[in-house]
C-alpha cells in the first residue's frame, strides 16, 4: 500500500465536491485518480465535481455503472480529455484493454472507480483517493495516498 499523504474529514457532500474541484485544478495529462471506497461512499459525487471543475459544466455526468466508461472532452484551451471509468462490472483485468486504457493513461486524465478490478494493470503512479464513512450520515473520511511525486505536488499546491 502506498503511503498516506493527507487525510481529512469531509463534513458533507459539498466538502467532497470542493476537494474534488481543488484536485481537478492541479490535474494534468497522464494523471490517474484511483477512487476507492464501498458502494455509495461518494466516488461518483467526487468524479462529477472534478469533471465539472475542468470545464464540462453543461454536461450531464452520469455514473458509468453500465457503460464502464464515459469520455469528456472539455472545451477549454489546452484541455485534455477525461476518462471516467467504473470498473465494478469488469470481469477480468485484461478486459480493460478494450476500454482504451493504454490511450487513456497516456493522454488523458483518468478517474477510476473500483480501480482494484485492474489488478496489476493499475499504474503505480496513480493517486489513491480513499473514501470511507464518517461518524454522521453526510460525513466521509478521505485519504490521499501515492508516490513522492504526488506528495510534492500536493504540498506545493497546499492540498497536503
Ligand atoms: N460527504 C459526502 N460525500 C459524498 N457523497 C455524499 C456525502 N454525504 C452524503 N453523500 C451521498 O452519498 C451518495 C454517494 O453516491 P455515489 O454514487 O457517489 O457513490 P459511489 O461511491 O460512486 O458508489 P458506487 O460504488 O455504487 O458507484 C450520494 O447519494 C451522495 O448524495
Ligand atoms: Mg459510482
Amino acid at each position: 500500500m502506498l503511503p498516506t499523504i493527507a487525510e481529512q474529514t469531509l463534513a458533507d457532500q459539498q466538502a467532497t465536491e470542493h476537494l474534488a474541484a481543488s484536485l481537478a485544478r492541479i490535474a494534468r495529462r497522464g494523471d490517474i485518480f484511483a477512487l476507492e471506497g464501498d458502494l455509495g461512499s461518494g466516488k461518483t459525487v467526487f468524479a462529477r465535481a472534478f469533471i465539472r471543475a475542468r470545464g464540462c459544466v453543461d454536461e450531464d455526468v452520469p455514473s458509468p455503472t453500465f457503460t464502464l466508461l464515459q469520455v469528456y472532452e472539455p472545451s477549454l484551451p489546452d484541455a485534455c480529455p477525461i476518462y471516467h471509468f467504473d470498473l465494478y462490472r469488469l470481469d477480468a483485468p485484461d478486459d480493460a484493454w478494450e476500454l482504451d486504457i493504454e490511450d487513456a493513461f497516456a493522454s488523458a486524465i483518468c478517474l477510476i472507480e473500483w480501480p482494484d478490478r485492474l489488478g496489476p494493470l493499475l499504474p503505480a503512479h496513480a493517486l489513491s483517493v480513499r473514501l470511507r464513512p464518517g461518524t454522521a450520515a453526510e460525513q466521509r473520511r478521505i485519504q490521499l495516498a501515492g508516490t513522492t511525486a504526488w506528495r510534492q505536488r500536493l504540498q506545493e499546491t497546499g492540498l497536503a
